[in-house]
């Protein structure tokens, strides 16, 4: 496999897409994901063609440690990365975590600015200097592939920062990144920074500088480009631009302003623009973050053009308008693919060709599902099958399984819900009174499954295609002493997709405890 420095070596002007989706987006509020998720994004993110997939905290939790070790044994392209601090148990677990992988990084860092050194790490410059020089020399043992962090850089006086980078290439690492920490640099100045180091570091040309910017004051992007454009070549971003507070550089932006302004940016990448759309919808669906609709790139409206003289320009030639076509995104119209007559076989074979292998069983509730919806909704799409059948994958194997709801519901109370679910697998029904049918709903899944602690902090509908019988995708989100779960339902029916979300995360929070005490239960029994 070649390494990202090989990669820059070969083309000076390639520049690494190191996605950070997976840790500083997950580590966002509101965007954590369990293993399967993750194992699901690390594949599209390798399909997208980054370069390197930073996949976890391994000293974090058992649960980051044991997804950044099955992202490793699973990626097959890209280098596989573990973040730690520059503490010798973090470097153990970010080391022993990627050991699987074909291509592996540690990405260890520490704060260089005044602030954080004072107040945050207690220490005085002499000793981050040294903590520089022994957490790279004891990554270097896991991996000849080590990058060092400066964390707020940005904040860092220039003398110290060209220090503490100096010795970090001196004591082996290959990739060092300027992270802008809280979003405070402007792009003029972030470029100088970068270009700053190419001057005073003598070292240099040993290591790729890197960008790590924060989007506090909306200028990620233009920071990172701006980097770019002084020297550094590797890129460190993530799919919708997911991240600590206002999030990070937005992967999708900077591929495409590569791409689309290729004579003022004349860089190249490895990224397959057509698979943006899918991998940031399906990051969406999981996470239950949607982008805003006039979001770059992958927003709703992103190539919807509303106004009559845009239209018009637009159906004489698409080049008035259109700096980038909806296909380089792989965004194409939903393709109309089956309706009401499809039997199973046309519909096994279209699975097929969509890459879905569903059991038997899953298969079977599938099949009902699809035949039901096209009893309601006259032309089913392809968006239509994938929000069914994921609906169908993720509920396989659950404690808790839908079975049917009967709704009352306007203007005259009391509004009722009538809930059958299966719990592990023996039927319970129930019929509760709430303030709404969702409020119902949701009373109806606590009184077979009591809850208390759980807060629901996220509840959002929105549709799968066009038209009033489109389905409705619902995403909740459940948090418990700290713990977040995010569920997805779809369905034809708006209160349907919303009691299949609901039981999903109910589902995840449930798993969640039982490994959380179980891991109690381990550390209580280890003397
Ligand atoms: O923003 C930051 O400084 C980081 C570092 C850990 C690279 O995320
Ligand atoms: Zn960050």
């Amino acid at each position: 496999m070649t390494s990202a420095f090989e990669k820059v070596q070969k083309d000076p002007n390639r520049v690494i897409i190191f996605d950070t989706t997976l840790r500083d987006g997950e580590q966002s509020p509101g965007c954590s994901m369990n293993l399967e998720e993750k194992l699901k994004m690390a594949q599209l993110l390798d399909e997208l063609g980054v370069d390197v997939i930073e996949a976890g905290f391994p000293i974090a939790s058992p649960g980051d440690y044991e997804s950044v070790h099955e992202i490793a044994k699973m990626v097959k392209n890209a280098t596989v990365c573990g973040l730690s601090r520059a503490k010798q148990a973090d470097i153990e677990a970010a080391g022993t975590a990627i050991a699987p992988a074909a291509s592996k990084r540690i990405h260890t860092f520490i704060s260089t600015s005044p602030l954080h050194m004072k107040h945050k790490l207690k220490m005085g410059p002499n000793s981050v200097i040294e903590a520089v020089h022994e957490s790279v020399t004891l990554a270097r043992n896991y991996t000849d592939d080590v990058e060092w962090s400066a964390e707020d850089a940005s904040r860092t006086e220039d003398d110290f920062l060209c220090q503490c980078v100096e010795t970090a290439i001196n004591a082996g690492a290959t990739v060092i990144n300027i992270p802008d920490t809280v979003g405070y640099a402007i792009p003029d100045e972030y470029g100088r920074r970068i270009a700053m180091l190419f001057e005073r570091v003598p070292n240099i040309d040993k290591a790729i500088i890197s960008t790590h910017c924060h989007n506090d004051l909306g200028l990620a992007v233009a920071n990172s480009i701006a980097g770019v454009q002084n020297g550094a070549r590797q890129v460190e971003c993530t799919i919708n631009g997911i991240g600590e507070r206002a999030g990070n550089a937005a992967l999708e932006e900077i591929v495409m302003a590569i791409r689309t302004r290729n004579d003022m940016l004349p860089y190249t990448n490895g990224i397959d623009t057509t698979k943006i759309t899918k991998t940031s919808k399906t990051l969406s669906t999981i996470t239950g973050f949607g982008v805003q609709p006039n979001k770059a790139i992958v927003g709703a409206n992103a190539f919807a053009h509303a106004s009559g003289i845009h239209q018009d320009g637009m159906l004489k030639n698409t080049q008035t308008y259109e700096i980038m076509t909806p296909e380089s995104v792989g965004l194409a119209e939903s393709k109309l693919v089956m309706a009401k007559h499809s039997g199973r076989a046309a519909f096994k074979s279209k699975l097929t060709e969509m890459g879905y292998e569903l059991g038997e069983n899953a298969f079977q509730d599938a099949f009902t599902r699809f035949k039901k919806l096209a009893d309601k909704k006259k032309e089913i799409f392809e968006d239509d099958l994938i929000a069914l059948i994921e609906d169908e994958v993720i509920r396989e194997n659950e404690h808790m399984r839908f079975l049917s709801l009967q709704i009352v519901a306007g203007t005259e109370g009391p509004q009722t819900a009538d809930l059958c679910v299966t719990v592990e697998g023996e039927k319970k029904c129930v019929k509760v009174e709430g303030n709404g049918p969702v409020d119902a709903i949701f009373k109806a899944i606590r009184e077979i499954e009591p809850h208390p602690d759980a807060k629901l902090q996220l509840y959002q509908v929105h549709a799968v295609t066009g038209g009033t019988d489109a389905q409705a995708e619902v995403t909740v989100r459940l948090s418990e002493n700290g713990k977040f779960v995010n569920g997805q339902g779809a369905d034809a029916d708006t209160l349907v997709a919303s009691a299949r979300a609901y039981i999903h995360a109910l589902n995840k929070l449930i798993r969640k405890r039982n490994m959380q005490n179980a891991q109690h239960m381990k550390e209580a029994a280890t003397p």
